[in-house]
């Protein structure tokens, strides 16, 4: 197994509008797409179409959505040994709103998400042994991502945290206890209380991390590209110019990508630009799972750039 994801899956409800409804009004929308998503599925989804073994620790409903969901991810080949269904509770679903600058806006109910608890990170740890990365976001109990933290560490398994989405609630003590920490640049504004307009003001966000402890601070700043902060270097990579039709789980996709490539040699530049590719592929269609390209498609990509 290569890597494993501990994490959100949830159904997303993907409404293509024109403008959001005001109070009490009712208004036509265009469009609408039903899709897997969730922060940990989607990343989980981008790491196995690259070619990773994939297992997902999460918890679907028992609702209609729930086969589906891990129907999704076995025919991605992600093992869904600790992907179990919690009984008399609906499976997360997430109502996303896209407008036509492909913007979205997204609420999240994370129904079955909610009972993901640091015993079920002990459950699967035979398996979570054989691991070579574990990557974890905010979708999640912190109870069950601090358990997980403190696995990688017992055990010597790199640990990527994606504080998606920020909470404040967040625990600095074990954000120190990862090698990776890879907020957008709006979680970082809301984690550290500092503005973030322009990479100089990104730059001095991310260090003040540093500073705390963190001992890698890696930055998605959307078209702006990506900078990686450590104590003694900062580097930073652009990103393409694309049509954005929807940047909806954009920032999964750049996990997910970056996991894949940095597990095969720990060559953190390189998978920082593949991942770049990726996402900057994953906003030129629709949808967040639906949109990731295949191996061939990034690295033609990044060929021809
Ligand atoms: O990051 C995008 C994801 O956020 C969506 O798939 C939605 O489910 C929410 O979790
Ligand atoms: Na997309």
């Amino acid at each position: 197994m290569d890597i494993a994801i501990i994490g959100s899956n949830m159904v997303d409800l993907i409404s293509y509008i024109d403008k959001m409804p005001k109070e009490g009004e009712t208004l036509e929308a265009p469009d609408f797409e039903i899709g897997c998503g969730g922060k940990g599925a989607n990343q989980a989804v981008a790491a196995a179409k690259l070619g990773s073994k994939v297992m997902m620790v999460t918890k679907v409903g028992d609702d209609l959505f729930a086969d589906n969901t891990i129907q999704n991810l076995k025919n991605f080949g992600i093992d869904t040994e600790f992907t179990n269904k919690v009984p008399g509770t609906s499976s997360g679903v997430a109502p996303i709103f896209v407008d036509p600058e492909s913007r979205n806006r997204i609420l999240i109910i994370k129904g079955a998400n909610k009972h993901l608890s640091p015993d079920d990170v002990d459950r699967a740890a035979e398996k979570l042994k054989k691991c070579s990365l574990i990557v974890l976001q905010l979708e999640i109990p912190l109870p069950t991502i601090y358990r997980a933290i403190e696995f990688g560490n017992e055990n010597g398994i790199p640990v990527i945290l994606n504080p998606a989405p920020a909470s404040k609630e967040l625990d600095f003590e074990y954000v120190c206890k990862c090698d990776f920490f890879i907020p957008n640049e709006s979680e970082l504004e809301t984690l550290t209380e500092m503005p973030v307009e322009n990479e100089e003001q990104i730059q001095t966000a991310a260090l003040t991390l540093v500073e705390k402890g963190v001992k890698n601070v890696i930055v998605t700043m959307g078209s702006r590209g990506v900078m990686w902060v450590t104590k003694d270097h900062i580097q930073t990579v652009s990103s393409h110019n694309v049509d954005a039709i929807d940047t909806t789980g954009a920032g999964d996709a750049f996990i997910g990508c970056f996991s894949h490539y940095f597990v095969q040699d720990g060559d953190v530049l390189q998978a920082m630009k593949m991942a770049t590719a990726f996402a900057a592929l994953s906003v030129t269609k629709r949808g967040t799972q639906t949109s990731y390209p295949t191996l061939e498609q990034t690295e033609s990509f990044t060929k021809e750039k």
